[in-house]
C-alpha cells in the first residue's frame, strides 16, 4: 500500500488502488440486498433523494450516472438520453437488465453503459447537460481527478449533482461513524441474513469520507462555480452538492 497507508487506504480525497479493490468487491458482495439495507438506513429517505436528483433533470437532455451500481437510481429517470458508468462488470450487467427492462416497457430509447471509472471516463470534452454521482463519490479512487474528469465531459452551461454521505464537522462525523458502525451493521445482518455481511468494510469508507465544506472547496478548486452542498434531512445523513460549468469553459 502506497502514501495512505497511515489512514488504512483511505483519506478525504481519495482511495489507494488495494483498498479500492477491495471496496469493489464488497460493494458487488452487496447487490442482492443493496436497495434494501439503503432503504433501511436511511428510513425510506433514499427514495426522495434519488428522486430530488431526477428532477433536476429536463426531457431531451444527454444525462451521465457516474457510478450507477445496480440502476437504482437510472431504473426510473425518464424523458432523457442517458449513459451509466461503472468500473465494475457485476453491477453494469444488473443495470443493463433492470434499466433495459424498465425502459422498454416505457418505450423510450436504450441506455448506454460503459464500463470505466471516474477518473477516466471514454467520452468527448462538453459532452452531456447534467452529470448525476448517487452514493458512488464517496468511492472514487482519487476525487478531485474525478471531479476535472466530470467538469471536462460536461457542456458548458451544465449541471452536476453528487448525493452522497453526510459530514458537517468531526462530532457530526463521530456520530454517522456511530451509526455506520452499529445499527447499519444490525440492519444488513437481519436483511442479508449474514454474520459476513459486505457493509462491515463499507462503514470505512463512511469514516474516511471528508466534511461537507471540504468537498465544496475541491469543487471550485476543479473549476466548477455555483456550487453549493447542503445536508440532508434526517439527521445530516446525507448531502447534496450541486455545482455548474462556466458557460465561457469549452477545454479542459
Ligand atoms: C453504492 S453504489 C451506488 C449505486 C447507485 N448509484 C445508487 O443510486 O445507489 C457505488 C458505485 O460506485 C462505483 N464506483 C466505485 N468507484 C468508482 C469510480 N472510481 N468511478 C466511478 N464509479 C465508481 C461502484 O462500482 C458502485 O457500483
Amino acid at each position: 500500500m502506497a502514501e495512505r497507508s497511515s489512514t488504512g487506504g483511505f483519506d478525504p480525497t481519495g482511495i489507494d488502488e488495494e483498498e479500492w479493490q477491495i471496496l469493489e468487491l464488497q460493494l458487488e458482495q452487496t447487490i442482492p440486498h443493496y436497495d434494501k439495507v439503503n432503504a433501511w438506513m436511511t428510513f425510506g429517505q433514499d427514495k426522495h433523494w434519488r428522486k430530488n436528483v431526477r428532477n433536476h433533470t429536463i426531457e431531451g437532455m444527454k444525462v451521465l450516472e457516474v457510478g450507477c451500481g445496480p440502476g437504482s437510481f437510472a431504473v426510473d429517470i425518464v424523458g432523457v438520453e442517458l449513459t451509466c458508468l461503472d468500473p465494475s462488470d457485476e453491477m453494469l450487467q444488473v443495470a443493463r437488465h433492470r434499466v433495459g427492462e424498465a425502459r422498454k416497457n416505457r418505450g423510450e430509447s436504450e441506455a448506454t453503459f460503459v464500463q470505466a471509472v471516474a477518473e477516466s471516463m471514454p467520452f468527448d470534452d462538453n459532452t452531456f447537460d447534467f452529470v448525476c454521482c448517487l452514493f458512488s463519490f464517496r468511492d472514487f479512487k482519487d476525487k478531485k481527478q474525478g471531479l476535472t474528469e466530470i467538469l471536462r465531459v460536461m457542456r458548458p452551461g451544465g449541471k452536476l449533482v453528487i448525493c452522497d454521505a453526510g459530514k458537517a464537522n468531526w462530532l457530526h462525523g463521530l456520530f454517522g461513524s456511530l451509526w455506520m458502525n452499529t445499527a447499519v451493521q444490525l440492519i444488513a445482518r437481519v436483511v442479508t441474513k449474514e454474520k459476513n455481511h459486505a457493509w462491515k468494510g463499507l462503514a470505512k469508507s463512511y469514516t474516511h469520507y471528508g466534511t461537507n465544506g471540504f468537498y465544496r472547496r475541491m469543487l471550485k478548486e476543479v473549476g466548477f462555480t455555483q456550487v453549493q452542498g447542503r445536508l440532508l434531512l434526517p439527521f445530516g445523513m446525507a448531502s447534496r452538492f450541486r455545482a455548474t460549468k462556466p458557460k465561457g469553459n469549452t477545454a479542459n
